[in-house]
């Protein structure tokens, strides 16, 4: 019963397919993607050191509200926005900046529509890919009961919105240093992982919505040129949405690899001021 036929072509079981492709490579890759980046991601979160350099600060620890002076390669106080680390932090707990702020780009990435199909597929197999049979722990009910939760993905847009607006400015800061201002590999590094993370956000398909989207037809009465042509350039960015994905996801790791390397010593950082 469990290989038969039913309708529409499928077959029932785990896995169980007619495609002849290779359909298993694609959410392989991405769970492995996913696996490298979440737990890179957590353990540089965890170390709370080593995320400044110069005038560089990694992107996992930005913006830095409070601040640890006595932790090798942490940001001067003069870059903390509520000054030295409190006291009432549990003493469990690293004293790590990235703690404090990476809920709201985790909670954005984790809720992204694009995301969601990908790590469902990858992650949860239902159903790995199309025409493939799902994984038959519970049979699939859509996004309901906890998974309804994936609707705040249009609220965490506008925290993610204005840390786009904090790392613009944290690459800008790193053209200077000392109060000269210069270019090194990691300004240059910062920079664009600024515009990769902006063109990730400013192609979401909540920001679409709110751009231009809001209306059920361009056509009625009311509608601006304004807001057309604003839904149409989101909705260019739009149809690459995936593509920025994964390279804002790459790059944004690798931006705090290639600071936290040059903070311990293991890589020189070219650049006008040395
Ligand atoms: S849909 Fe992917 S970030 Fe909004």
């Amino acid at each position: 019963m469990s290989d038969k036929a039913i309708a529409g072509g499928h077959l029932h079981g785990w896995m169980k397919t007619t495609r002849s492709d290779p359909w298993w490579v694609r959410p392989t890759a991405i769970g492995f993607c996913f696996l490298i980046f979440g737990a890179y991601s957590t353990w540089a979160a965890f170390q709370g050191n080593h995320y400044w350099y110069g005038s560089y600060l990694s992107p996992f620890y930005s913006p830095v509200l409070f601040v640890d002076i006595s932790a090798f390669g942490s940001a001067p106080l003069e870059h903390s926005w509520l000054g030295l680390w409190p006291g009432w932090w549990p003493s469990l707990l690293p004293a790590s900046p990235a703690l404090l702020i990476l809920a709201f780009p985790l909670s954005f990435r984790a809720t992204c529509y694009y995301y969601r199909k990908a790590y469902y597929q990858a992650m949860a197999h239902t159903p790995p890919a199309c025409t493939v049979g799902p994984f038959p722990k519970k049979p699939y009910r859509g996004e309901t009961k906890l998974l309804l939760l994936q609707n705040f993905h249009r609220y965490t847009l506008y925290f993610a919105l204005i840390f786009i607006g904090i790392l613009w400015y944290d690459a800008f800061v790193s053209f200077f240093r000392d109060g000269e201002f210069g270019v090194g590999v990691g300004s240059i590094i910062l920079t664009l992982n600024a515009t990769f993370l902006g063109l990730y956000t400013t192609s979401c398909h909540s920001f679409r919505h709110i751009v231009g989207g809001r209306k059920n037809s361009f056509n009625c009465d009311g509608c601006t040129t304004a807001s057309y042509g604003a839904w149409k350039k989101v909705s260019f960015l739009n149809s690459n949405h995936m593509v920025y994905a994964w390279i804002s996801l790459f790059w944004v790791g690798f931006t705090d690899l290639y600071i936290r390397m040059v903070s311990m010593g293991f890589i020189t950082d070219f650049n006008t001021w040395n």
